[in-house]
C-alpha cells in the first residue's frame, strides 16, 4: 500500500486529537496530522525502543548535530550544533525564546491570518503586547507587507517579530529578498526575529525556502532564533521533539535564562523518531510530498469549480487555505453541521481569517473527493 492510501476505516482506529474530537459521522480534515502511514525507518526506530524497555528520559545530546546535517544537505544551511537546544515542541520553543530574549511588557508583531497558537503563546504564555501586520493579498496570493513590518520594527515598544516561514495557514513561502529586508530592519531596530520554520521540510514543486537565518548570515548585530521540528513534515508531533537554532549574539542569553526543567519536556520517542526522520526519512519525504503535490491540484481544481469558493494556492505543507462566500462568518461551523466535515474555522487565525477555512489535504484521493463532495453539497445548497 502506498503510504498516502490508508482507507477510512483504519483511520478512524487512530486515538489522537484528528480522529477523536468529533463523532465517527464527521470527516476530520481540520488539525495538522496526516492521514498517511508512518515513515519505516521511523516505526522501527520505535518498535526496537519499546522491545528494548527503552523509555526512559530523553538524551538528546545526538539532535543539533543531526540537525545541522540534514540543514547542511537540504538547503545548504551551515548550523553550529553548538547553538541548538532541544526543547519539547514548537510553540513551548517560541515562548520560552519571547520570555528570556524580550522584556515583560513588550511588543510582539505577528502577521494574521497566521497560526492561533501565535496569538496565546506570546499574549497568555509570555505576557507580551501583540502588533498586527496582516499579510498582503496580492492575485490569489499572500505576502508579507514590508512597509508595515519596518513601521512596526519603528515602534520602541516591539521587541520581538514572530515569522511563520513558510507561511500557515496560506502556504506562502517567503521572497528570500523579504527576508533580507527583514534582518536588516530587525538589526537596526533592535527587533529580536523568532522564525518558525516547522513547515519549511514540506516546501512543495514550484517554491524555494530559504532558512531565514540563513538568508540573515551576513547582517551584524542581529538577535534571531530559528525553530526547526520534524514534527510536521513526518507527522510525529505527538512525541514532543523541537530545535532552537539560536544565532550567536542570543545564544549564550537564551542558555542561561533557560530553566532545565524545560528540557525535561522533550519526549524520548520524539528524540528517537526525529534522529530517524532527519538521517533515514528521506524516501518517505519524497514520497508524501509526492502525493501532497497531487492532492493540492486536486482541492484546488475541485474548489474552483464551486461558486464563491476561492483556495489560495499553496507553496509548502498540506494546508488549504479557502475563502468561502455565502457561508456566513463561520464557514467551518455550517460545513461541520451541514456537511459533516471537521474544518479549522478561519477566525481562529485573525480578522482577516473571517470568512474563510484551513482544509488539510494531507489525506488519501479518496477520502479528500469525500471531503470535496460534502463541501460542494453545502456550497449548492446555499446557493440555491
Ligand atoms: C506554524 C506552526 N508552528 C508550530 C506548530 C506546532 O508544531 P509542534 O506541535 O509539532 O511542535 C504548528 C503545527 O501545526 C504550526 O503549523
Amino acid at each position: 500500500m502506498a503510504i498516502d492510501e490508508v482507507p477510512l476505516e483504519e483511520l478512524r482506529r487512530r486515538s489522537s486529537a484528528k480522529w477523536r474530537s468529533y463523532p465517527s459521522d464527521v470527516l476530520p480534515a481540520w488539525v495538522a496530522e496526516m492521514d498517511f502511514t508512518l515513515a519505516e525507518p521511523i516505526a522501527h526506530a520505535l518498535r526496537s525502543a519499546v522491545d528494548n524497555s527503552d523509555t526512559g528520559y530523553r538524551w538528546a545530546d545526538d539532535v543539533p548535530a543531526t540537525l545541522a546535517e540534514f540543514a547542511s544537505d537540504e538547503w545548504n544551511w551551515q548550523i553550529d550544533p553548538g547553538n541548538v537546544t532541544v526543547l519539547a515542541d514548537v510553540m513551548s520553543s517560541v515562548g520560552q525564546s519571547l520570555l528570556h530574549l524580550t522584556d515583560p511588557g513588550s511588543t510582539v508583531v505577528i502577521n494574521p491570518p497566521v497560526y492561533p497558537p501565535f496569538f496565546s503563546t506570546v499574549e497568555k504564555v509570555a505576557s507580551r503586547h501583540l502588533r498586527d501586520v496582516p499579510l498582503i493579498a496580492d492575485a490569489g496570493r499572500y505576502r508579507l507587507d514590508m512597509d508595515g513590518l519596518a513601521e512596526a520594527f519603528a515602534d520602541p515598544a516591539v521587541q520581538a517579530y514572530l515569522l511563520c516561514s513558510p507561511h500557515n495557514p496560506t502556504g506562502t513561502v517567503h521572497a528570500v529578498e523579504d527576508l533580507r529586508r527583514i534582518a536588516d530592519l530587525a538589526a537596526e531596530h533592535d527587533v529580536v526575529v523568532i522564525a518558525d520554520e516547522v513547515h519549511a521540510p514540506m516546501t512543495l514543486a514550484g517554491a524555494k525556502h530559504t532558512p531565514f537565518l540563513k538568508a540573515a548570515a551576513d547582517v551584524a548585530d542581529l538577535r534571531a532564533v530559528a525553530i526547526m521540528s520534524a514534527s510536521k513534515t513526518w507527522n510525529i508531533p505527538g512525541l514532543k521533539c523541537a530545535q532552537v537554532v539560536a544565532a550567536p549574539t542570543v545564544v549564550e542569553r537564551l542558555r542561561e535564562r533557560l530553566p532545565i526543567e524545560v528540557t525535561y519536556l522533550v519526549g524520548h520517542f520524539g528524540v528517537l523518531a526525529s534522529l530517524a526522520a532527519y538521517r533515514e526519512g528521506a524516501a518517505w519525504r519524497r514520497e508524501m510530498l509526492s502525493a501532497l503535490d497531487s492532492r493540492r491540484r486536486q482541492l484546488f481544481t475541485a474548489l474552483e469549480d464551486m461558486a464563491g469558493v476561492s483556495m489560495t494556492w499553496p507553496e509548502a505543507s498540506f494546508l488549504a487555505w479557502v475563502r468561502m462566500e455565502g457561508l456566513g462568518d463561520d464557514p467551518a461551523e455550517v460545513i461541520r453541521e451541514q456537511g459533516k466535515v471537521a474544518l479549522t474555522s478561519g477566525s481562529a487565525f485573525g480578522s482577516p481569517g473571517v470568512g474563510h477555512v484551513r482544509i488539510n489535504f494531507a489525506t488519501s484521493e479518496a477520502i479528500l473527493a469525500e471531503v470535496v463532495s460534502r463541501l460542494g453539497s453545502v456550497v449548492a445548497a446555499h446557493a440555491s
